[in-house]
C-alpha cells in the first residue's frame, strides 16, 4: 500500500539523516508524500493560524485555514477568543466568505440558518413549515468547534483530539517565543498580513530560518551592500552566535550585547516590565539577544535591526511573524506579519512596519531573495531523486547553556535544521 511504502521511506529517510546528515529531495515535491504530510503532520499538530491582536474588538473575526479547510476565528460579545468549522450545521454550505471583519451574527446564505459568534444556532427560517415544529437548535448544536487554545496571543488549531496540550507541545521553545511576544504587559500587536502564494514547498522556508546563518552571506548579500536597508555591520562583523534548539523549534542568538539599543528609549522600561525575568536575565547578564527562529511545522519569526528610509543610522528593531500554509507539494501561501509592542508609540509602529515592508514584506528585498531560492529548491527536487545536505558541523557537541533547550556555539551550524527534519520523519514514519 502506498501509505505503508511512504512511511516505510521515511523511517529509513530518519536512519540516515541521523547517520550521515542528508536528505531525499522528492520531500519537497512528492505529491505523495504531501498526501501523508496532510494526515501526519497538518491533521496531528498544533497549526499556528493567526494572533489575538488580530481581532481586538467583540464581533472581530478573520477566516484562516489549514490545508484546504476553513475556520472562523472571532471574538464574541464577551470578549472570548472563539473558533468555527466555517461549515453550516445545515447542509455545509461556508457561512462567511469574509477573510476579516466584524459581525454578531454569521447567516448561512444558503437556506438562512443562522449562528451568533459563539456559533450558537440562534434561527432557522420557516420552522414551523419546514420542520412542524420537530427540531431542537439545541440538539442541533451549532458550528463545530475544533480543539484551539492561545499562546503568547498566538491562536493555534489542532484537528486531533489525541494531541499533547498546546503548552506541552510548545515545551521549552516558550521561552524563546516570549522573547518575541511577550515584550511589554500589553503584549504586541501583528500588522498585516500580507499574503502571497509562492511555488515553494512549505517546509523550506521554516528551515532556513530556523537554522540556515550560512545563506545571509550570499543571497542577502545584495541588500546588505545597500544600507538604507540593513545595517551592513550586521553581515560584516563577526559576531558569535548560539543555534539553539527546544521543544519543536530552533533559533540563533547573537552575542550582540542588548536588544534595546535598537529600539526608542522611551520603549525601554516597558518592554523590561513585559518579558519574563529569565528571558531578561540571560539578555541582560550574557548580552544574547534572539534573531531568527521557528517552530515545527510552519511557523517563522524574526526579530532584528532594520533601517527606514529615514537613512543609514536609523535602524530600528523589528519582529516579522511568518506562516506557511501548503497548497500542495510545490505551492504555499505564506501569511507575513509585523509585530510591534501593543503599547509602542505610533511614530515607532509605523517606522517598524515601514521597516518590515522594505525588508520582509511580500515585495521586500529580502522575502524575494530568499522566496526566489526556495522556488528553485522546489524546482529543482522534481525528477530523478538526490540527497540534499544538512550536514554542518554534525559532529559538534552542545555547549554549556544557562536556559532551555540544546545550544551550539558556532557562526554556521544546521543542527537546528536536523531538529525540524528529525520531528518531520518522525511524524511521517509514525513514530512521534
Ligand atoms: S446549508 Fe446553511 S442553511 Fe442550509
Ligand atoms: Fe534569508
Amino acid at each position: 500500500m502506498a501509505v505503508d511504502r511512504i512511511q516505510n521511506q521515511m523511517s529509513d529517510a530518519l536512519e540516515v539523516l541521523e547517520q550521515d546528515g542528508t536528505v531525499p529531495d522528492d520531500i519537497y515535491s512528492s505529491n505523495e508524500i504531501f498526501e501523508l504530510e496532510q494526515d501526519r503532520i497538518f491533521r496531528r499538530k498544533w497549526i499556528p493560524v493567526g494572533h489575538e491582536s488580530e481581532i481586538p474588538d467583540e464581533g472581530d473575526y478573520i477566516v484562516r485555514y489549514i490545508l484546504e479547510e476553513s475556520f472562523i476565528v472571532v471574538r464574541d460579545e464577551e470578549g472570548e477568543v472563539q473558533v468555527f468549522a466555517n461549515e453550516c450545521c445545515h447542509q455545509g454550505r461556508q457561512v462567511c466568505h469574509g477573510e476579516m471583519g466584524n459581525a454578531s451574527h454569521f447567516r448561512c446564505p444558503y437556506h438562512g440558518w443562522t449562528f451568533d459568534n459563539t456559533g450558537e444556532l440562534v434561527g432557522i427560517p420557516n420552522l414551523e413549515d419546514a420542520y412542524q415544529g420537530n427540531i431542537d437548535k439545541d440538539e442541533v448544536g451549532g458550528l463545530r468547534q475544533p480543539r484551539f487554545d492561545t499562546y503568547d496571543g498566538l491562536v493555534f488549531i489542532c484537528l486531533s483530539e489525541e494531541t499533547e496540550p498546546l503548552e506541552d507541545f510548545l515545551g521549552d521553545f516558550k521561552f524563546y517565543l516570549d522573547y518575541h511576544l511577550k515584550r511589554t504587559s500589553e503584549g504586541m500587536e501583528l500588522l498585516g498580513p500580507h499574503r502571497v502564494i509562492k511555488d515553494t514547498n512549505w517546509k523550506i522556508g521554516v528551515i532556513n530560518n530556523m537554522s540556515d546563518h550560512y545563506h545571509s552571506l550570499v543571497t542577502h548579500r545584495s541588500f546588505a551592500d545597500v544600507p538604507s536597508i540593513l545595517p551592513t555591520d550586521r553581515l560584516e562583523e563577526d559576531e558569535p552566535r548560539y543555534h539553539i534548539h527546544a521543544g519543536p523549534g530552533g533559533l540563533e542568538m547573537a552575542e550582540t550585547g542588548s536588544w534595546f539599543d535598537i529600539y526608542p528609549e522611551e520603549m525601554h522600561d516597558s518592554m523590561r516590565e513585559g518579558l519574563p525575568e529569565e528571558n531578561l536575565k540571560l539578555m541582560e547578564e550574557k548580552g544574547y539577544t534572539p534573531i531568527n527562529g521557528g517552530f515545527f511545522p510552519n511557523f517563522i519569526i524574526n526579530t532584528t535591526a532594520v533601517a527606514t528610509p529615514e537613512g543609514e543610522d536609523s535602524a530600528i528593531g523589528m519582529t516579522y511573524v511568518m506562516m506557511y500554509r501548503p497548497i500542495s507539494a510545490t505551492q504555499s501561501e505564506a501569511y507575513l506579519w509585523c509585530a510591534v509592542e501593543k503599547n509602542a508609540p505610533e511614530k515607532y509602529k509605523e517606522r517598524a512596519h515601514q521597516a518590515f515592508v522594505g525588508a520582509f514584506g511580500s515585495s521586500g528585498v529580502a522575502d524575494q531573495d530568499d522566496a526566489k531560492n526556495w522556488m528553485s529548491v522546489t524546482k529543482g527536487s522534481k525528477g530523478t531523486t538526490m540527497d540534499l545536505r544538512y550536514d554542518m558541523q554534525k559532529e559538534t557537541k552542545p555547549v554549556d547553556w544557562d536556559a532551555p533547550g540544546t545550544a551550539y556555539h558556532s557562526w554556521f551550524n544546521e543542527a537546528n535544521a536536523r531538529h525540524f527534519l528529525r520531528q518531520y520523519f518522525e511524524a511521517m514514519s509514525g513514530e512521534d
